[in-house]
C-alpha cells in the first residue's frame, strides 16, 4: 500500500504515470464519460485549515468516480477536541477506503499514516502540497513547456518552494528559487533535492534577486508571503518581502510566451500584480481545474497499488 504525503517518496516514472492517468480522466470527462473507477469506495477528508480547491476538487473528484466524500472539519470531529491522531487514523482505517488531510506539521500526516491501514493523501501542510506541483506540472506540460524546463519561483520559501523543488529534482528540469534573506526553503528539502538533481539531471539553482531568476525562464510562479497560520507576521513580512512582487517589469525578463502559474488563493498588489494575474488568468485557472483531475488520478493509482 503506498501514501501520498510528499514527492520525495515518488519516481520520475510514478509522477510521469499518475499525469497520464490524470491527462487520460481529464479527457474521458470532457467527453462526457465519468468512469466509476472508485464505485462505493469513500474518502475521508479532515480539514484543520481552510481551503477552496482542495476541499472542492476531492469531493467532486471521488463523486465523478462513483464514490463519496466525507468532508470533516476539525472543529466537528473529535479531534479537535483533543482525540489523539492516531486513533483518529484506526477509526476511520476501518470505516472508509482512502483519508485525505490538510494539517499543519509534516509529522502529523506521517503518524497517521503509520496508523492508517489505508492510503493516505497530503492536501497540504507546513512543509509540502504535493497535489497542487502534479497540477503543476499537468498544466505545464498541457500548455507544451515541459521541454528543456526552466521554472522560476519568485517569493516565499514555503510550502509550494519545496514541492517545487521536489518536482523538479525528481523531473530533472531547471528550478531557479528567489527569496529575500530568511525566508529560504527548508534545509533538509534542499539538500534532498540537490541529491536527487544528481541522478535526474536536474538544475536548482538559488538567486539573490527575482531578475536573475525569472531571466528568459518558460515559467513564473510564486505564492502567498502570508501562508495559513502566519498571519500574525504579515506586517513583517509585507516588509521584507519588498521587491519580490511578480510585475510587468519582472515577467517582462522571462521569454516572451512564459506561463505565470499560481496555486492560489493570490493576493494581488502583494505577490503578484493585478496586471500579471489578469494577462495570464487562462493558464493559472487551467492550473486550478487541474487540481480535479490530478487528485482523481491520485486516487485510482493509490487503488490500484491496494490491489496490486
Ligand atoms: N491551492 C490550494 O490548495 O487552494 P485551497 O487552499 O483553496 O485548497
Ligand atoms: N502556502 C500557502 C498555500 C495555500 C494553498 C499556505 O500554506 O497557506
Amino acid at each position: 500500500m503506498r501514501h501520498f504525503l510528499t514527492l520525495r517518496d515518488f519516481s520520475k516514472d510514478e509522477i510521469l504515470e499518475i499525469i497520464s492517468l490524470a491527462v487520460k480522466i481529464k479527457k474521458e470527462a470532457k467527453s462526457g464519460e465519468f468512469k466509476p473507477y472508485l464505485k462505493d469506495k469513500v474518502l475521508g477528508m479532515i480539514f484543520e485549515k481552510s481551503s477552496t480547491r482542495t476541499r472542492v476538487s476531492f469531493e467532486v473528484g471521488i463523486h465523478q468516480l462513483g464514490g463519496k466524500g466525507l468532508f470533516l472539519s476539525t472543529d466537528d470531529i473529535q479531534l479537535g477536541r483533543g482525540e489523539p491522531l492516531k486513533d483518529t487514523a484506526r477509526v476511520l482505517s476501518r470505516m472508509v477506503d482512502m483519508v485525505m488531510i490538510r494539517t499543519f506539521g509534516q509529522e502529523r500526516l506521517e503518524e497517521f499514516a503509520k496508523y492508517s491501514t489505508v492510503p493516505l493523501i497530503s492536501g497540504l501542510s507546513d512543509t509540502y502540497h504535493p497535489m497542487q506541483l502534479l497540477a503543476d506540472y499537468m498544466t505545464i506540460c498541457e500548455h507544451g513547456k515541459n521541454k528543456d524546463l526552466i521554472v522560476a519561483y519568485v517569493g516565499d520559501g514555503n510550502n509550494i518552494a519545496n514541492s517545487w523543488l521536489m518536482l523538479a529534482s525528481k523531473i530533472g528540469f531547471e528550478l531557479r528559487i528567489s527569496t529575500p534573506k530568511g525566508y529560504e526553503p527548508n534545509q533538509d528539502v534542499l539538500k534532498n533535492a540537490y541529491e536527487f538533481a544528481k541522478k535526474s539531471g536536474a538544475k536548482i539553482l538559488m538567486c539573490q534577486k527575482p531578475q536573475e531568476a525569472v531571466k528568459n525562464a518558460d515559467v513564473v510562479t510564486t505564492d502567498t508571503w502570508v501562508s495559513m497560520g502566519q498571519e500574525s507576521e504579515k506586517k513583517r513580512r509585507v516588509k521584507d518581502f519588498e521587491g519580490f512582487m511578480v510585475d510587468d517589469t519582472i515577467m517582462a525578463l522571462a521569454q516572451k510566451d512564459a506561463m505565470f502559474l499560481h496555486c492560489l488563493p493570490a493576493y494581488r498588489g502583494y505577490e503578484v500584480s493585478d496586471e500579471v494575474f489578469e494577462a495570464h488568468e487562462k493558464e493559472i485557472f487551467d492550473e486550478a481545474e487541474n487540481r480535479l483531475h490530478a487528485q482523481k488520478a491520485v486516487m485510482v493509482w493509490l487503488d490500484k497499488q491496494r490491489k496490486n
